[in-house]
């Protein structure tokens, strides 16, 4: 069962997922050459804080791993997703950084990331940044009620593959709420008019994670990296399904 969200459960995820946003916008100045990525992870734990929410990434556990140690993940380069913070990732002219994080508010979460460039990068890899962002828009343009998870995966799969890049392999945006990880699971690729129907009160969080040179991904501990070591963007935000275009929780 796909949870709906009544009134005052809106009102909280509109909360938890205000934080995020308002994190995501703060980073903009934030990253600069030099800076290490666990100092970016210290100034998104004091502002969750300083909000009255929790870092929902501290601690959370998925089976055969340590608890993931950090309040952000900050996926530098290759890395696909759930990147480390460490003292010794420093950030340089170029590099691009996808920041994910999650906030527990009042019993609900939120979810949201952003790629951003470290200075001047070039063309190519703003390319892949436009059209990853692109990817999200075009899957939240299909997000209504009465339509169907996978008329969602198709937009984002089929923008993504038109423009010569690869969705990575086996990791998908899914339902949030009560919890982190909720039912649906909303892969970024997939065929029309297929999957679970959507309907007005549902909470999803979209994120597709676009590689320029293959689909194949490999892991270490917590850590996916593209295969072949290309570079890989990715965008998320939590939404709010309607009648009517989706609601973006994480506004920023
Ligand atoms: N946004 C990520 C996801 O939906 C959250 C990372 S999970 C954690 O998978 F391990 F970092 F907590
Ligand atoms: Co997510």
């Amino acid at each position: 069962m796909i949870p709906v969200k009544n009134f005052t459960e809106i009102k909280k995820m509109r909360e938890s997922n205000r934080i995020v946003g308002l994190l995501l916008s703060k980073l903009d100045s934030e990253i600069v050459s030099g800076i290490t990525t666990l100092e970016l992870d210290r100034f998104a734990e004091n502002l969750i804080r300083s909000e009255g929410g929790k870092p929902a990434f501290k601690g959370y556990t998925i089976p055969g791993l340590a608890p993931y140690p950090a309040s952000i993940c900050a996926s530098v380069n290759s890395c696909i997703v759930h990147g480390i913070p460490s003292s010794k990732i420093v950030l340089k002219e170029g590099d691009i950084i996808g920041v994910d994080v999650g906030v527990y508010k009042d019993g609900y979460y939120g979810d949201g990331a952003k790629t951003y460039t470290v200075g001047k990068v070039n063309a190519e890899t703003q390319n892949l940044l436009n059209i990853t962002r692109e990817a999200l828009a075009r899957g939240i343009e299909q997000a209504r009620a009465g339509a169907r998870i996978g008329d969602i995966s198709f937009a984002i799969g089929s923008w993504v593959q038109e423009n010569g890049y690869f969705v990575a392999d086996s990791l998908t945006g899914h339902g949030i709420g009560r919890k982190l990880h909720e039912e649906p699971m909303v892969p970024n690729l997939g065929i029309k008019d297929m999957g679970p129907r959507l309907k007005a009160g549902m909470t999803l969080a979209l994120e597709p994670m676009v590689n320029v040179g293959t689909n194949r991904v490999k892991e270490n501990g917590w850590e996916y990296f593209v295969a072949d070591n290309t570079l890989s963007a990715h965008f998320e935000h939590t939404i709010l399904i309607t009648e009517q275009a989706a609601e973006i929780l994480t506004v920023r």
